[in-house]
């Protein structure tokens, strides 16, 4: 239980699968670690009044509105938590800097360079002012994941040849799934590559310390045209065998790109929605001249570890079980062996979060980070527009820095 007497008021936009995600972190990070100010739910928002009502109640949130405004209005905020699609993360966030909000945007940070970038200078202007901001890429916050980067950073992997990531899913296999949000460009930004493509990019950058600086792609949109879902057309996706109205899928459904990173690695990147059998797959291999690692997000509380520089006949992968109480953010859990879940990256988050805050200091990953994942997301869509050809990621100079 906290300590303290200082509190975080936060008021979080949208309340569905990112906002439980989050409100159940808000809930819990104050009970396990002993931060140096305590998270207050304070303010719920969501735009349909008995929703967020219910969301409210449901989730632990004092009070709730059906306008964003509203957060950023009021005195008694701290903090925004933006959980919405990407066409209104940019809107948000810079109205809540300009307020003197903290912010934590969801990723990917926006849903075009432009944005990004304006988000990443208007952080820059608030920082000076003492204000915060963070992007939510969670699964920087696996402990074996952050244990993955400290045993790059220790030399433990040597001189990092290869980096071989995979992020897999399957829900929009079936032609007949509708044409939600996630579908739709000019909400979403793009498809698997910046849903889940966004998620391997970072983790990978974050592990090696190395920058993608350059890519080759293919993506591809294998169903084109999707029913509309029930809200939007007024009816069901397929209504006594009559064919509901349909719509363009806008964005990939699947991107592949090969890569190189700043420090000398090549990499090769997949995302797919289409990876059949596949729930959420998310796969990283690191080859190093001293060792490798493997983490795969279905064994989550495991990690691989070759080392190469034990005796060859000692040589072999073995698998570390991170539950030990001096493994990342374990200590304050449970005893070494009593494995933790998905929703432990988040909660890990808001602990990283309020004591950056609390501390007066700058929390990672960045909005600067963030929008050189988009620069990344930028570079493989052109690649891809431009029958593969090699590009360059543009460098990350905010308008600000300009
Ligand atoms: N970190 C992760 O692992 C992870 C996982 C899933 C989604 N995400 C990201 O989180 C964000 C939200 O995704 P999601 O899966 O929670 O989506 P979702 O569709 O489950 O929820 C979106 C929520 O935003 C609300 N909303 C939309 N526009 C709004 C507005 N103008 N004002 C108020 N509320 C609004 C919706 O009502 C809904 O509650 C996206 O940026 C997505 O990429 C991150």
């Amino acid at each position: 239980m906290s300590t303290t007497d200082k509190e975080l008021r936060v008021g979080m936009v949208g309340y569905a699968f990112m906002g439980a995600a989050h409100s159940q972190a808000w809930r819990t990070v104050n009970r396990v670690y002993d931060l140096p100010a305590r998270a207050r739910m304070a303010l719920i928002c969501g735009r349909d009044t008995a929703k967020v009502a219910d969301a409210a109640d449901r989730l632990g949130w004092e009070a709730y509105t059906t306008d964003w405004r509203d957060l950023i209005n009021r005195d008694d905020i701290d903090v925004v938590d933006i959980c919405t699609p990407g066409d209104s993360h940019a809107e948000i966030a810079l109205a809540a800097l300009a307020a003197g909000k903290h912010v934590l945007c969801e990723k990917p940070l926006a849903n075009t360079v432009a944005e990004a970038r304006a988000m990443t200078a208007a952080a820059d202007v608030a920082r000076a002012a003492g204000v915060r901001s963070m992007c939510a890429f969670n699964y920087r916050r696996v402990p074996a994941v952050t244990m993955m980067r400290q045993l790059v950073a220790d030399g433990r992997l040597g001189v990092i040849r290869h980096v071989r990531a995979v992020y897999l899913q399957d829900w929009i296999v079936d032609p007949q799934f509708p044409l939600v949000w996630r579908l739709q460009k000019d909400r979403a930004g793009s498809g698997a590559l910046g849903d889940i493509g966004a998620h391997i990019i970072d983790l990978t950058q974050f592990v090696t310390g190395q920058r993608i600086s350059g890519v080759s792609a293919v993506t591809e949109t294998f169903v084109k045209e999707r029913p509309l879902p029930a809200e939007s057309s007024g009816l069901a996706a397929s209504v006594d065998g009559h064919a509901a109205p349909t719509g363009p899928v806008t964005v990939d459904d699947a991107a592949v790109f090969v890569a190189r990173l700043d420090g000398g690695a090549l990499a090769t990147y997949e995302a797919s929605r289409f990876a059949t059998g596949r729930k959420n797959a998310l796969r990283v291999e690191i080859n190093g001249s001293l060792g490798t690692v493997v983490f795969d997000l279905e064994r989550l509380n495991e990690l691989e570890f070759y080392d190469a520089t034990r005796p060859a006949v000692e040589q072999g992968f073995n698998r570390i079980l991170v539950t030990e109480g001096e493994h990342p953010y374990m200590s304050a859990w449970w005893p070494p062996g009593h494995i933790i879940g998905y929703e432990h990256s988040f909660t890990h988050e808001m602990r990283d979060f309020i004591e950056a805050v609390a501390n007066g200091v700058d929390p990672t990953p960045s909005f600067a980070d963030a929008l050189q994942v988009q620069l990344v997301l930028d570079a493989v869509t052109r690649s891809a527009e431009l029958g593969s050809s090699w590009t360059e990621v543009a460098p990350a100079l905010t308008a600000a820095a300009v």
